[in-house]
């Protein structure tokens, strides 16, 4: 599948611009704040509905104006999303408009690097969350649901448990849709974990080259049971007055040679091991899925050694389309053929090929 005729109309910095990549490899090298990373994230909020920097879509709206329009053909079909500060969001899936996402959501595949991914291991937990919810809402059919059905559930406990103990007959009344997605979500995160890991475990090892065995689990914050452990936090969260619980309080635990990562990785493990995390997160959707996803690689060949450059480069798959952007020059000659564009002036203009 690959991502066409590109059209961004009022998102961040750009007033209107077209984008045309081709199957393979592009790059697109500008200066700083002149849009590489709207326009990736762009192509993020096309086929995904998410950003993967801002809090709320509607930050990304152009100062000023009234709402976004983003176009794009990817393989066969045609996609529009169009968000107004009023009018809210509007979605196209071949010219049709579609009340739900769902059929919308199963036509983009997306595995996005950013320069701040190391954050993905030094970060809170909520980061990495975060990965795992990205990653799962592309690989499981029924996650999203879910995802959404729990956090609904999620928002009702945690207000009857402000409001105060009179509240408990409703409280429990949401404890069902609570389990039954929290079960799930916890179960299907846990199975990502077991995916993931001979994956990143391998990525580890060709990149750092010096036989580093890297793992990674998944935690429950309750326990393996999360009926019981609810059951279990009844007085404190009823001190607490919030649900203490649950997949939103779980989180991924990585390690390397078998001491925290977190806590104990050099700078250079850390960004191996956040590098071979996003490859692997690629990789899973291509198995689970079948085809690849689209690499959107955010001006991450700056602070890559050229040895890390080379490997990366190396695992981006023949037949997967990526989007790479940089600021800098230098490294660009191990990028031969590519295509190559910038952007001037709020438009993204294509460049001779690098030879
Ligand atoms: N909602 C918005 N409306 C208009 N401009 C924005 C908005 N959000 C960000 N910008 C501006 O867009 C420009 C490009 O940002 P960015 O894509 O991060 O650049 P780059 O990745 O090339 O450094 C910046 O000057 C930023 O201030
Ligand atoms: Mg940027």
């Amino acid at each position: 599948m690959t991502l066409g005729s590109l059209t961004l109309r009022d998102f961040r910095c750009f007033k209107r611009t077209e984008f045309d990549p081709t199957p393979g490899l592009n790059l697109v090298s500008a200066p700083n704040a002149s849009g590489k990373s709207s326009l990736l994230e762009a192509i993020c909020v096309l086929l995904r509905l998410q950003s993967p920097r801002a809090g709320t879509l509607s930050e990304t709206i152009r100062h000023g104006t009234e709402g976004f329009s983003i176009l794009a053909r990817f393989g066969p079909r045609s996609l529009a999303c169009h968000l107004g500060k009023s009018k809210g969001r509007h979605l196209l899936l071949d010219d049709v408009p579609q009340r739900k996402s769902n059929d919308y959501l199963r036509v983009g595949l997306v595995a996005f690097f950013s320069s701040s991914d190391i954050e993905l291991i030094r970060g809170t937990s909520s980061k990495r969350r975060r990965f795992l919810d990205f990653l799962g809402s592309q690989c499981d059919v029924g996650y999203l649901k879910h995802l959404r059905a729990y956090e609904r559930a999620l928002r009702a406990r945690n207000f009857l448990l402000k409001d105060g103990p009179h509240r408990g007959r409703e409280l429990a009344a949401y404890n069902g849709p609570f389990l039954e997605s929290g079960e799930y979500l916890a179960k299907a995160r846990a199975r990502l974990c077991d995916d993931l890991t001979p994956l990143v475990a391998h990525h580890v090892h060709t990149i750092s080259n010096n036989g580093e065995i890297a793992t990674l689990r998944y935690k429950s914050s309750g326990g393996p049971d999360l009926q019981v452990a609810l059951a279990d936090s009844f007085s404190e969260e009823q001190r607490l007055r919030q649900t203490i619980v649950g997949p939103h309080r779980d989180d991924m635990i990585l390690e390397v040679n078998a001491a925290s990562a977190h806590t104990f990785a050099s700078e250079g493990q850390q960004r191996t091991f956040a590098l071979a995390l996003r490859l692997a997160q690629a990789e899973l959707i291509r198995t689970r899925r079948g085809v690849p996803p689209i690499y959107l690689l955010d001006d991450i060949f700056g602070e890559l050694d050229s040895h890390r450059r080379h490997r990366l480069l190396g695992a981006l798959p023949a037949d997967a389309q990526a989007l790479l952007t940089t600021t800098s020059w230098h490294w660009l000659e191990e990028a031969t053929g590519a295509p190559h564009w910038t952007i001037t002036e709020g438009r993204v203009v294509s460049q001779q090929h690098i030879t």
